[in-house]
């Protein structure tokens, strides 16, 4: 099989290339990636053998063409993905997410390529602490630009799907953690943090709840919907792994050896979204699907481990990560 993984310099398609090309050595991988500040090569750089890499912009359409005339199938992982990003500046979000996805499934859709598109379950915007979870039926209500945009990519796919017959499959997945992460999200900001003898920086009361999955276990579900999903379902990804912000960063805390209340309260996110809650049966019964990171504890710490050895990885991002924070006015409360 010849595939193009679109955005597999960021995290988490780094980490997909990574396992594709360990656990399916028969599958060639052309990655595409336009490299923004939240691109790395060097993520690549222990299978840079093993893989294409071609550096460009999933809106170059006549690139897009080229490169997805010569494959079998796209999963498409490129995106601006960060919230508070889009707060200060929303039209890369509206660039690339929406007109790169554009792009994309006119591809595929001029050379009947098979496509997977990688969404966010951000798309269904937020839940009370006492709601239900949400499902492939949860009607969409984005609260940021950022969710809004990939929301609208989710529509566009659909669009596709239904009009053109373009053979995809949609999936939104829940808070990823684990190696090759950039230092601005949440629980890299908060290890890279204490590295530097920095206390971590909780939003507001700390009482939001994210559903934390291992960034393999997303992948692991990406692959069985490529190989065995229903052309134009959407299915869930998630490992059942809610948990507030407050406690996450006392569990980060206690593994450097400190007090569970070592942090700052800063500003708050404008329009902070609660929580967010994953019901993933549908692909665990359709498709038979499981985690095999289901400890997160576990899961946190060899992630710590991780930033801790890998230093050279994450050093060239910290300070313009920290900078940029302060630029956009986060102040300790
Ligand atoms: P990331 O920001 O770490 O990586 C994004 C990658 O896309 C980078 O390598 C960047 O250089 C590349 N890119 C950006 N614009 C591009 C363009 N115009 N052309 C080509 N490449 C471009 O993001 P991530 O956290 O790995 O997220 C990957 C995908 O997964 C996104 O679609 C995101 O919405 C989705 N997602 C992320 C999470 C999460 O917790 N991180 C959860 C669910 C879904
Ligand atoms: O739910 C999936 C989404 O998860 C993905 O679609 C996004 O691409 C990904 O960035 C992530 O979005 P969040 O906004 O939930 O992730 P972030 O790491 O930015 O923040 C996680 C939570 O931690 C959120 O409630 C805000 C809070 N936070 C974040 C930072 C950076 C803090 O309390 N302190 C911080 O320093």
């Amino acid at each position: 099989m010849r595939l193009l993984v679109t955005g597999g310099a960021g995290f988490i398609g780094a980490n997909f290339v990574h396992q594709t090309v360990a656990v399916r050595p028969d599958v060639h991988v052309t990655v595409l990636d336009k490299l923004t500040y939240a691109g790395n090569r060097a993520s690549l750089d222990p299978i840079v053998d093993r893989i294409e890499f071609v550096h460009g912009d999933i809106a170059d359409t006549a690139l897009v063409d080229r490169l997805v005339g010569g494959v079998d199938a796209v999963v498409h992982f490129a995106a601006e993905s960060h919230n508070d990003n889009s707060l200060a500046d929303p039209w890369p979000f509206v660039q690339t997410n929406i007109v790169g996805t554009y792009s994309l499934l006119q591809a595929v859709r001029h050379h009947e390529v098979r496509y997977h598109h990688i969404s966010t379950d951000e798309v269904y915007g937020d839940l009370d602490l006492d709601d239900g979870r949400f499902s492939e039926h949860t009607a969409y209500n984005p609260s940021s630009p950022y969710s809004a945009s990939k929301a609208s990519s989710d529509m566009l796919v659909r669009a596709w799907v239904r009009s053109f017959g373009v053979r995809a499959t949609l999936s939104n997945c829940s808070n990823n953690y684990g190696p090759y992460q950039h230092v601005e999200k949440f629980i890299p900001r908060q290890i890279t943090n204490l590295i530097d003898g920095i206390r971590p920086r909780l939003y507001g009361t700390g009482h939001q709840v994210r559903d934390w999955i291992h960034v393999d276990d997303h992948n692991s579900a990406v692959w069985k919907i490529l190989e065995r999903g229903r052309i134009g379902q959407t299915y869930l990804i998630g490992a059942d792994g809610e948990r507030d912000n407050k406690s996450v960063i006392g569990l980060i805390l206690e593994s450097f050896g400190r007090p569970a209340d070592d942090y700052d309260h800063v500003t708050d996110r404008p329009g902070h979204d609660l929580r967010y809650a994953i019901d993933s049966t549908l692909l665990r019964t359709e498709l038979g699907w499981e985690p095999k990171y289901p400890d997160f504890r576990e899961g946190l710490a060899a992630t710590i481990g991780w930033y801790r050895e890998n230093e050279s990885w994450w050093r060239p991002q910290k300070a313009a990560t920290e900078n940029a924070y302060s630029a956009a006015g986060e102040k300790v409360l």
